[in-house]
């Protein structure tokens, strides 16, 4: 049998994605014949127009370039596939309602594509996948007679800081055969020199365990400063001792809203494979997703919310980030409706019409919750005569009356100047 010919290096299913799009970029600026198929015809205009579709660092003039030079291309329609030696899948795998996982988004996509696969395609998942599934696309192929290699190797960057981070971190490289798993590694080659080599389930696990890993450590100390500021404690002077000068503490975070669209869905992931004995990632899940409703009780301990105007700074998921996805801010705003007179929210980079302008809460709010740390707060003269809610100790604080001494905490942060 002829081997196929393929006039283009590698498609990027799912391409027009907040992690698709960036690693299509990527691809396309090191010189790879570069096709973007995503099913979201809008966007895929967008990108056409060389517009990005969200906040990602550095982003823009890369795209404007490979459009340019001819490098990029982006399509709504499954077929340039056939064409593509390397076929990178990277669509969202979310958990459905009941928080398991649902198996038929990358079920989906591979039969959107089918016709178009051939022999001699090597199919990398990059998407974050429940354990087992790279296995079991591997077996749909094979049991059709296709020829396609599959390899397994998780996306790890963190959301808008993605070109950067491809060159820095290491890749994870694993395949059901020698061959694939060369064909992975000559694709990232391009832009990483260390990879780590593992099976392709152990590959699907380590990146779930990392995801659930920093949603655990988040919870931990979500939950320090529950217990802390329920008795009144200023938290922010509990996390210096913790860290000041102490090694071993060093990568402990501050606390804050822990949520966006990989977190929680992974760490889930990571619960229905264990057969519902991850406890830790169940725990950390009622921690963080019970944070917006402990901010609330320690403003009603101040205050009378039934009375007040109350402003949300940000709605994103993460600071500098235009990504409203499962953001916590988004339940703080729901809970709150039911408590105060008014809610208003703004956020610098989320399009939403029900935001309204930052000078807006600032002037109208009597209470402030900091849901989302974007810099534009930091930078933020102190408030003063409102009622303040700051997990992140994001906004700065009015000059003290008098500096309580350390050994004594006695004000809250989080109630800052009513
Ligand atoms: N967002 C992150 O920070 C991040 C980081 C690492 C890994 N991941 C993982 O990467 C995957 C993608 O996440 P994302 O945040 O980019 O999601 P996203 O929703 O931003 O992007 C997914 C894209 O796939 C497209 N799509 C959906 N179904 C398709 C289909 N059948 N065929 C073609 N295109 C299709 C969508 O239109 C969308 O543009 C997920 O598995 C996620 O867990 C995300």
């Amino acid at each position: 049998m002829t081997e196929p010919r393929f006039d283009q290096d590698v498609c990027i299913i799912g391409g027009g994605g907040h992690v698709g799009l960036p690693f299509a970029l990527i691809c396309a600026d090191s010189g790879l014949r570069t096709v973007i198929y995503d099913v979201d015809s809008r966007k895929v205009q967008q990108i056409r127009a060389g517009e990005m579709p969200f906040v990602e660092e550095g982003a823009e003039e890369v795209l404007r370039r490979v459009l340019a030079n001819g490098r990029l291309t982006v399509e709504d329609t499954t077929d340039p596939i056939r064409r593509c030696r390397l076929l990178v899948m990277i669509i969202g795998t979310p958990v459905d309602e009941h928080l398991n996982p649902s198996f038929s988004a990358i079920d989906r996509a591979l039969r959107a594509c089918w016709q178009h696969l051939r022999d001699g395609q090597t199919l990398i998942l990059r998407s974050t996948v429940f354990p087992g599934t790279s296995q079991r696309i591997q077996r749909m192929l094979a049991d059709a007679g296709l020829r396609i290699g599959v390899a397994c190797c998780p996306e790890r960057v963190a959301q808008g800081y993605s070109l950067r981070e491809f060159r820095e971190l290491p890749q994870l490289l694993s395949a059901f055969d020698a061959e694939t798993r060369d064909a992975a590694r000559g694709l990232f080659a391009r832009f990483t020199r260390d990879f780590v080599e593992m099976e392709p389930m152990e590959a699907e696990l380590c990146k779930l365990m990392t995801n659930a890993w920093r949603y655990i450590q988040f919870a931990t100390v979500n939950q320090f400063y529950m217990l802390a500021t329920s008795c009144g404690l200023d938290f922010d002077r509990i996390l210096q001792g913790c860290r000041f000068n102490y090694p071993r503490m060093a990568g402990m975070p501050g606390p804050g809203l822990a949520a966006g669209p990989c977190l929680v869905k992974d760490t889930m992931q990571l619960g229905a494979f264990s057969h519902n004995h991850f406890m830790l990632g169940h725990s950390a899940m009622l921690v963080n997703e019970g944070l917006p409703s402990h901010l609330i009780e320690l403003a009603r301990r101040e205050a009378d919310l039934g009375r007040m105007k109350v402003g949300i700074l940000g709605m994103a998921f993460k600071a500098e980030s235009d990504d409203p996805r499962d953001s916590l801010a988004y339940k703080l705003r729901k809970l709150l409706a039911l408590e105060a007179r008014e809610v208003l929210c703004t956020d610098p980079y989320v399009c939403d019409p029900s935001l309204v302008p930052l000078e807006q809460v600032l002037a109208e709010a009597d209470a402030l919750f900091v849901a989302t740390p974007h810099r534009v707060y930091r930078e933020l003269p102190p408030i003063e005569g409102k009622l303040v809610i700051d997990v992140w100790s994001c906004l700065r604080r009015p000059a003290p009356a008098a500096a309580p001494a350390v050994s004594e905490p006695t004000t809250s942060p989080v109630t800052a100047g009513t």
